[in-house]
Order: structure tokens, then C-alpha cells, then sequence
């Protein structure tokens, strides 16, 4: 199948240019914000509602959830207003006034976003930051969870706790991080080999199109249900809220975070962990971290690899099946923490260093902040200790302040689950997932540091999947391709090259789905989903 319409998209750009420029020219942010509180039903008053640069909030709010500070410069684009809404009116208001203004639309959640994509663009934009759509409510009867977008993944496990010992969700390991955005791109956690990514466990959600009108499930049909778990965000409207399912979790479960030098085998044990991880009983999930960075006392370049796990169950079990399936990690008795599940989340969010603050889990600022850069990938097969020992002499180079290769083992639950459940299609054959984490400080060290990242992701390539060599939607990336930012409609072949990788053989339906519900591409940015154009057999 060819898709092919260069007249199409002619006529399409010349109208929605015409449109936007005039808008852009015409507009006034007087207007614009009388708009937005004639479209709104609820009306807070304007300093908590819009934030435009003259407002003394709008640094504030602006860089309150800006996750990535390559993106927080006094060069980088600034929207032209913020609005925070508390209200789902006041949504459908911004992305009515937004279109009728000529405005792009960037929502935000919690503002991971690896690429800037929810506070950046190159346009004249509005950023839409739904930090106050937060609440939580769940339904332990039910075993499930209404959920805001602007909550954090931190504040929902937060609340499950408060209500019940014995129910959990599978969502990421970093409390601050955002619902919307998370659940649009897939998102794994600590319990995905038991129950999935954490997008398979939605079952019903509102949304916002780009009329203004607001849909749940039922009445915005299965095809947009299904694009809006984990088609990527920014796509296909706002999510304003999400009802998860809730899964159950034991009362005890057991946590282990374990570190090992250089001279302690790490190299072996990580080679080892390949064949083991996503293999074992999918009650456990041991995740492997090794991190290089230059020791704060001049001494050279630390590396160490660390397993940072959830047994979903006592210690004792535990013990008996590493000893089976993983003893060269020498697990013993001492390193087992005993807690409840929202203990275990504590513990993540504290860098696996203490249970014990539960209180973390609803801070929304971050351990620490920093300039960063990831890159995904996905092995089909063990990676060779030769192959692994190149990464580990680049890992050595100390101009990089912290270097990360992040290992997560799919496996269990993940194989059950077909490709085309969910746009998230890497699962059965994709048994480990990578994420090779660059962190720094300075902007002069930008360039050494992105650099450094292309060159290992070079390296890596006759490693990991091909044809398309799979790439993980919440982990953006734009070198792997962008949208054409001149126009509003972007070719099947310039998408379908970051489209393919991200979603594999579902990126040809999340188009369809875009046509059907946005087909005038309000909805866009660099990696968002283009709207398939009609078909013409040639
Ligand atoms: P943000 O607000 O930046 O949004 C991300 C994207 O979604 C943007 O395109 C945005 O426009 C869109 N979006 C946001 N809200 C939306 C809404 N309501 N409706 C429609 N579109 C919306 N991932 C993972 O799977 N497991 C993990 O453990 C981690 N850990 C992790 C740690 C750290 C420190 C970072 C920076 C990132 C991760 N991630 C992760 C990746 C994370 O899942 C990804 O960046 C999410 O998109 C972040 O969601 P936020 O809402 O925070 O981002």
C-alpha cells in the first residue's frame, strides 16, 4: 500500500496556513484571554487560570515542571500564554480559543518529556499545563482508580496506599512523573513481567478533541481509546482523566537494591542478568543499572552496576528462587527489605535508599534536576560480553559527568499481550528493553555529551533489533526523525521512519485513527502522529 497525495496535501497547507497566519496575525492576548473566559463555565479568577509573560506567575509556572533544563534557556521558545486549568471546560475553552487564534497547543502533565515536546515549539504556542487537574479517586470495592492527568504516578501510588495493602498499579519508577504523559506513551514499572505496561490496565478515559467536545470511552469509540494508550502524547486531543484497574499486590512484598564494582564481576553479572531477568517466575523484576560517573574526590571514573528489584512476596520465597535462578548475585538475607507494595514505591522513588517516607512519593520536585539525553533500544538476543565490553571502555570516558545503560526485562505478562492490543507493540521477542542515560550540568558540556550518546547508539546497532530497530515512545528522541516542522502535514515516508520504530506495524492505524479525529493536524509536534492521507491505488 503507497500512500500518495501531494494535492492533498497542497490544498490542506494552503488552507490551514492561510487560517494560522491570519489568526496569528489578527491576535491580541486581550482577546485571546476574553475567549477563553467566554468558553469557560467555571471561571477561576484570572491570575490562577491564564499566565501570560506579563504575569508575575508565569516564570514560576513555566519552570515549575521543566524536567530537561536543555530546555529551560533564555534562547529556548517561550509560549505566549500558560493555562492552568482546574476545570474540564476550561480545557475545551483553551483548545477552542487556541484554534480560533492561530495558536499550537502544548499539554503538559508532569513534564518528563525527554525532548521538551509538552513546553517547546517553534511556533507561536500555548502551553497547557495540568498541574491542577490532579485528583484521585479510588474504588477499592471496584479495584479501581479515577485518575486527572496532571497527577504524578508518585501521588496516585500515594493514595492507593492510603486506601489499601493489597492493591497496587504498574506504573514508573520516578514519583514525579506525570500520568498523562505516562500512560499516553505505554509506561513500564517495577510490576510489568506481572501485569503489563501500565496503559493495559485503562479502561476508560475523558478527552478532549480539537473541537472542544469532551468523550469517554463509549462515546469516543474503540479506535481513539486504543490510539490514546500509548500512541504517544500530544497527538490525538487532551486527556483530561483515566480509570485505571487496579491490580493486586501482596500485603508483604520484598525489595532488594544491590551494587557491585568492576572488581566485583559487575561485567559478568549484567551478561548473566540477560538470560535470567526476563525469564524468571513474573512475580520478580530485577532491573540492571550500571552508572559511570568521575568520584567527587579526584580518585577516576567509578562504575558500578546496580539490581534494584520487586518480589512480589515474602523474603524467604525470594531467597530460594534466586538461589535457583540468579546465585552468582549472591543475594543474601541482609539485603531483603520486607514492606507493602506503596513502601516499595517509597523506596524507588528515594533511589532505593529508604522505605520510609512515604510523604516522598507526593513531592513533585525532583531528587535532582539536570540537561539530559536518552536513546532507546530493544535486543531480540543476549548482547555478547565482547560487544558489551566496548560499551563499558566508552562508559570509562571521563569528560561525561554521568553515563547510565538502563536494563529492563520484559518477559512474563508482556509475552501474553499481543503487539496490536495496544500501540505499544514491542513485547513477545522483545525481552529486554535498554535505555542508554546521559546527565549533566553545564551547557557548555551540551555537545560532548549528545555526541557521546549518537557514537554509542552507533555502536550498538548490530546488537539490538532491526527493520525497524525498535525505539521507545516515552523515551522521545528526535534524532531518530521529526516531523517537517515548515508544514502542518508531514509525509507518510518522513513519519513512518520514527513512526515504525516507535510503534512498529501500528503506526499505519495510529494515522487512520488521527485522520478520523483530527484531520486537520491541530494536534501536532515534531514526533506527533500525521493523519494518514486518502488512499489512492496507484
Ligand atoms: P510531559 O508532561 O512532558 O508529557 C509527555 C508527552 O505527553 C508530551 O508530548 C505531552 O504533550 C503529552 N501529554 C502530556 N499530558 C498529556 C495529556 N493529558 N493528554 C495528551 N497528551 C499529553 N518511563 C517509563 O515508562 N518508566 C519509567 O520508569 C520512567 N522513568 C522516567 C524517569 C525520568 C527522570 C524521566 C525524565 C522520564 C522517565 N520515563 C519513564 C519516561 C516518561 O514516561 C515519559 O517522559 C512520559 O511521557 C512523561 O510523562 P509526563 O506527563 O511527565 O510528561
Amino acid at each position: 500500500m503507497k500512500y500518495f497525495c501531494s494535492c492533498y496535501y497542497g490544498f490542506i497547507f494552503l488552507l490551514l496556513f492561510s487560517l494560522a497566519t491570519l489568526g496569528c496575525w489578527g491576535y491580541n492576548m486581550e482577546d485571546f484571554v476574553h475567549c477563553i473566559y467566554l468558553h469557560s463555565n467555571n471561571n477561576d479568577s484570572n491570575s490562577t487560570l491564564i499566565h501570560t509573560p506579563s504575569s508575575s506567575s508565569y516564570s514560576y509556572v513555566l519552570n515549575f515542571s521543566i524536567r530537561n533544563l536543555r530546555f529551560s534557556e533564555p534562547e529556548t521558545p517561550k509560549p505566549v500564554a500558560i493555562i492552568t486549568p482546574s476545570h474540564a471546560s476550561q480545557v475545551q475553552a483553551a483548545v477552542i480559543c487556541c484554534k480560533s487564534h492561530g495558536f499550537q497547543i502544548r499539554t503538559r502533565s508532569g513534564g518528563h518529556d525527554f525532548e521538551g515536546s509538552s513546553y517547546v515549539a517553534n511556533v507561536p504556542f500555548v502551553l497547557i499545563d495540568l498541574i491542577n487537574l490532579n485528583s484521585i479517586t479510588i474504588d477499592t470495592e471496584d479495584e479501581s482508580a479515577w485518575v486527572q492527568s496532571g497527577a504524578t504516578v508518585g501521588e496516585l501510588y500515594y493514595r492507593i496506599g492510603e486506601k489499601s495493602r493489597t492493591l497496587g498499579f504498574p506504573a514508573g519508577f520516578v514519583p514525579t512523573i506525570g500520568i498523562g504523559g505516562f500512560l499516553s506513551g505505554g509506561g513500564f514499572g517495577m510490576m510489568v513481567r506481572k501485569y503489563g505496561l501500565a496503559a493495559d490496565n485503562v479502561v476508560d478515559a475523558y478527552v478532549v478533541d480539537a473541537n472542544g467536545s469532551v468523550f469517554d470511552r463509549y462515546s469516543m469509540g474503540e479506535d481513539l481509546f486504543w490510539a490514546i494508550r500509548g500512541g504517544g502524547g500530544g497527538s490525538f486531543g487532551i486527556v483530561l482523566a483515566w480509570k485505571l484497574k487496579l491490580v493486586p499486590v501482596p500485603p508483604t512484598v520484598t525489595s532488594f537494591s544491590l551494587s557491585k564494582t568492576w572488581d566485583q564481576n559487575a561485567a559478568d553479572l549484567i551478561h548473566r542478568w540477560q538470560y535470567v531477568a526476563p525469564e524468571v517466575d513474573q512475580d520478580l523484576f530485577i532491573s540492571a543499572w550500571v552508572t559511570a560517573f568521575n568520584s567527587s574526590d579526584g580518585s577516576g571514573r567509578i562504575m558500578e552496576a546496580s539490581f534494584f528489584s520487586l518480589y512480589l512476596g515474602k523474603a524467604t520465597e525470594l531467597l530460594s528462587l534466586m538461589e535457583k535462578t540468579f546465585p552468582e548475585l549472591g543475594l543474601k538475607k541482609e539485603d531483603c527489605l520486607e514492606m507493602s507494595w506503596v513502601e516499595s514505591m517509597a523506596f524507588s522513588a528515594s533511589g532505593f535508599v529508604s522505605a520510609k517516607s512515604l510523604e516522598l512519593l507526593l513531592n513533585r520536585s525532583p531528587l535532582d534536576n539536570g540537561r539530559q539525553k536518552i536513546k532507546s533500544d530493544y535486543p531480540t538476543e543476549p548482547i555478547s560480553e565482547t560487544a558489551l565490553e566496548g560499551m563499558w571502555e566508552r562508559f570509562k570516558n571521563e569528560e561525561l559527568e554521568k553515563v547510565q545503560f538502563i536494563l529492563i526485562p520484559f518477559g512474563g505478562k508482556m509475552n501474553e499481550i499481543s503487539e496490536s492490543e495496544t500501540p505499544s507493540a514491542h513485547r513477545a521477542g522483545y525481552p529486554i528493553h535498554i535505555g542508554y542515560y546521559v546527565k549533566w550540568q553545564h551547557p557548555d558540556a551540551d555537545s560532548r555529551h549528545l555526541e557521546w550518546t549518537r557514537e554509542l547508539y552507533n555502536y550498538m546497532t548490530p546488537f539490538v533489533s532491526k527493520s525497524p530497530r525498535a525505539a521507545y515512545a516515552n523515551y522521545r528522541d528526535l534524532d531518530i526523525g521529526t516531523n517537517n516542522e515548515d508544514r502542518i502535514l508531514t509525509s507518510y515516508e518522513e513519519a513512518s521512519v520514527w513512526g515504525h520504530q516507535y510503534f512498529g506495524n501500528n503506526f499505519e492505524r495510529l494515522m487512520e485513527v488521527k485522520a478520523k479525529v483530527d484531520q486537520f493536524n491541530f494536534f501536532r509536534h515534531e514526533q506527533s502522529i500525521p493523519p494518514a492521507p486518502p488512499r489512492v491505488r496507484i
